[in-house]
């Protein structure tokens, strides 16, 4: 089954004509595929996916990362919620890092290619979720500031992360964040196929070899720069969405919502298939 492709402003592919139980196809896949390297992200509306078929539709877009969190019957699901009486206390408080601009897997080797997100409860009060595209962002960006941060270096950690949103965190709090090892990545991303994107966010606490305050400044104007209006989309979910997106190429982050919310979307994401470079 093929579905009909519409573009969105100023990135983006809403899919439509297409339902849950018949996504989890060869071709359908194919077709998600290429969407997904042209136009950064794929909305399927209201396909209301089950479970056995996003894992399925996962598997055939590419090798889904298996979670040791045993949060869902299929270990290849995560379940996004801010309520502690569903995900745990220590989960729930992680997840607040979902209102800062991230990327997916900054501090592993590999970032993960792609993140597809299904809802199965909304907030009629909140809890949109933004993508920013960082090729857009550097393709923008003045020559003389792409000459300047061509060659930098930035260490991604997920205690740097979550400090921004626990900033009143216990020593034993910050101490397990610790355990999550650092990593350090090239600042511009260059894709094998030429494209180059801004690896930014929450996640990028220091640039190698510049003075502490000087680096967070330059990370602090790029990201400033990348989450411009011009570059960002913004999804109001409605239960069913399907949403995938680039994860080496988007920033996303979750817009405010109270963390009693029944807000609840299922995930899988996708292993990096590109060392950053
Ligand atoms: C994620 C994430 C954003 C949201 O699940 O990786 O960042 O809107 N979610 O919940
Ligand atoms: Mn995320």
């Amino acid at each position: 089954m093929t579905a009909t492709f519409t573009t969105m402003t100023p990135f983006g592919v809403e899919a439509a004509g297409v339902s849950g139980d018949r996504l989890a196809d060869r071709d359908a896949a194919e077709e998600c595929r290429d969407a997904l390297g042209e136009h950064g992200v794929v909305i399927y509306r209201g396909i209301g996916i089950g479970d056995d078929d996003l894992v399925a539709f996962t598997r055939l877009l590419g090798e889904p990362v298996v979670a040791k969190t045993a949060e869902h019957r299929h270990p290849e699901i995560d379940t996004i919620t801010l309520d502690p009486s569903k995900a745990g206390a220590v989960l729930s408080s992680y997840r607040q890092g979902n209102f800062l601009w991230h990327i997916d897997g900054a501090t592993r080797d590999l970032p993960q290619k792609a993140t597809l997100l299904v809802a199965r409860e909304v907030d009629p009060a909140g809890g949109d979720t933004e993508f920013t595209n960082t090729y857009l962002a550097y393709e923008a960006l003045p020559e003389e500031t792409k000459a300047e941060i061509g060659a930098l270096q930035v260490r991604h950690s997920f205690a740097t992360a979550q400090a921004r949103v626990h900033p009143d965190a216990t020593a034993d709090e910050r101490a397990a964040w610790e355990q999550v090892s650092d990593k350090i990545h090239p600042l511009v991303w260059t894709h094998r196929n030429g494209r180059k994107s801004l690896l930014i966010g929450s996640t990028a606490g220091e640039v190698v070899g510049m003075d502490a305050a000087q680096g967070q400044a330059l990370l602090t104007r790029l990201l400033d720069w990348a989450t411009q209006p011009r570059f960002t989309l913004r999804h109001q979910w409605r239960r069913g969405d399907l949403v995938i997106w680039d994860n080496t190429g988007m920033l996303h982050r979750a817009l405010p919502f109270e963390p009693t919310s029944r807000r609840l979307l299922h995930r899988t994401t996708l292993v990096g298939e590109e060392a950053v470079a």
